[in-house]
């Protein structure tokens, strides 16, 4: 069983005289000035969620994107703050982007390119010559800020996501001694659709300069292996999982990602959280109320529209629910700039005001749509207060809210109903797996999660905690890292 000591064991006895850099485009501390003050706000992402109690755990440096307005003000002259700043554990570096940078790079192709390319959502990707050129520079940034890191000691880098596809690349050209793995926190599409990607060979030996790279699950290490296979001059080894090109290995292996499970059961079970159940419990008046809770980054792949319509055909169905089902949505505002998204911003609330309008009485409206960042303490409380938790991603790489919503329930109570297409779904097996593309089975969902035996609800509880206690987050860096040693291990093997 993987914990946060076992990690630090293995990476204190197996890395002691190496370095580790993370590389992400999102931070995992961001300052904002607010109200002549500054704060520090950690942003909504798995893979942040994911990666923070990492480093805190082995220490390191994470180079990332300072994003935030009053980023600046807070680093030293090596552009660097030891984070969390309460009880620093590792250093954040930041890399500076103009706006132009943000927007070719973060904004266009990353989020209008990749991100719809990766996600089957039929949301036609936008591919713009200028918005590539920006990204190949903004990567060829981060790989200096990771060049300035160096030091005389061995060092593994290791690149989160597909905003940094030609990193590796550009990392083994400048020192071919790196040891460089990448984890791509999305799904990778079949080869038909990535064949629509204008820039797909660059990208693609971008990727292979990994000796290392990791997709949550197998069905997409298959899909990426096909890619390769017909998109690129490559040999592909079917059986080992494994690319050669030009004389270069890469591995290819799947590891879906967790929580920080006993972390956060701790504080599931905390004064503070106890207080928000208590306070959250009077203001939305939930005396007599069944609930439902749905948390998610405002992002089309989520399914929150199908989701609400789907609540609105659920009391259809079953008017004696009228009165007395809540479900709350909280939704976090994301990639604003982008039209799709401020569209989806707005169409969520057209959809709640219609609904709502079309059932409320003077004492009760069937949904809570809560627009806005949460800490994650106020997330636990809506967990332990629900009856059930509503997931509909329409395409997710992995998805930690199931995780965290089954972390949270130490009462083996509570339904987790979970979108089919998620790479949760392949652990989360007593979940109540749902088309999120289907209203009635998503109704269906609802019903069966409010009729559901206590004893049964327990029974599935306790598996879901089993599951995400066991394959938890320490597990997760445990199985790359351990893997990378061995890849470098054989390939000193093989030159002596
Ligand atoms: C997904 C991606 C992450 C990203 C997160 C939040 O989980 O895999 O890399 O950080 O979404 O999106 P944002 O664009 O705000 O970083």
């Amino acid at each position: 069983m993987w914990n946060s000591d076992s990690l630090i064991e293995m990476m204190d006895s197996k890395f002691k005289d190496c370095r580790i850099i993370v590389v992400s485009n999102r931070e995992p501390y961001i300052h904002r000035h607010h109200n002549g003050a500054i704060k520090c706000i950690s942003p909504a992402s798995g893979m942040v969620t994911a990666l923070d109690p990492i480093l805190k755990a082995c220490g390191g440096t994470w180079v990332a994107h300072g994003s935030g307005n009053a980023d600046k003000a807070t680093v030293g002259p090596d552009d660097s703050i030891m984070v969390p700043e309460d009880n620093p554990k590792y250093k954040l570096r930041r890399v500076w982007l103009t706006k132009e940078q943000e927007t070719g790079y973060y904004y266009g192709l990353s989020n209008e390119s990749l991100w719809p390319l990766c996600h089957i959502t039929f949301t036609k990707p936008k591919f713009d010559p200028n918005h590539w050129d920006t990204y190949q520079k903004v990567n060829s940034l981060f790989a200096d800020a990771v060049m300035e890191e160096l030091d005389h000691r061995p060092t593994f880098v290791f690149i989160q996501d597909y905003h940094l596809a030609l990193l590796p690349k550009m990392l083994k050209d400048r020192n071919p001694n790196l040891i460089v793995g990448q984890f791509w926190h999305i799904p990778w599409p079949n080869r038909e659709t990535f064949r629509a990607f204008p820039w797909k060979e660059q990208l693609l030996e971008g990727l292979l300069g990994n000796d290392l790279l990791g997709f949550h699950i197998r069905h997409h290490c298959l899909n990426f292996l096909e890619t390769i296979d017909r998109g690129i001059e490559a040999k592909v080894d079917n059986e080992r999982f494994e690319i050669i090109r030009n004389s270069k290995t890469t591995v290819v292996r799947p590891f879906p990602i967790s929580i920080d499970f006993e972390q956060h059961e701790i504080e599931a079970n905390s004064t503070t959280v106890k207080k928000y159940v208590n306070k959250f419990f009077e203001e939305f008046e939930l005396e007599g109320q069944v609930l439902g809770i749905g948390i998610d980054r405002i992002d089309y792949t989520k399914g929150i529209p199908e989701r609400l319509i789907a609540v609105n055909f659920f009391l259809e169905k079953h008017p004696e629910y009228v009165g007395s089902l809540t479900f709350i949505q909280i939704g976090v505002p994301s990639r604003s700039h982008i039209d799709l998204y401020r569209n989806l911003e707005d169409q969520i609330d057209n959809l709640v005001d219609e609904i709502n309008w079309k059932w409320q009485s003077a004492a009760w409206k069937p949904i809570v749509f809560l627009k806005g960042h949460y800490t994650q303490h106020e997330m636990m409380a809506f967990h332990k207060l629900s009856q059930f938790c509503l997931i509909t991603s329409l395409h997710d790489g992995l998805n930690l809210v199931g995780k965290e919503f089954v972390a949270s329930r130490s009462d083996n109570d509570g339904v987790l109903i979970l979108s089919k297409f998620t790479g949760a779904a392949r652990e989360l097996t007593s979940a109540l797996l749902v088309n999120p593309f289907s209203i009635e089975e998503i109704s269906d969902g609802i019903f069966k999660a409010l009729t559901m035996p206590e004893s049964e609800r327990n029974k599935r509880m306790i598996n879901l905690r089993e599951v995400v206690s066991e394959n938890n987050i320490y597990r997760w860096a445990g199985k790359f890292f351990s893997t990378l040693l061995r890849l470098e291990a054989q390939e000193l093997k093989a030159e002596l």
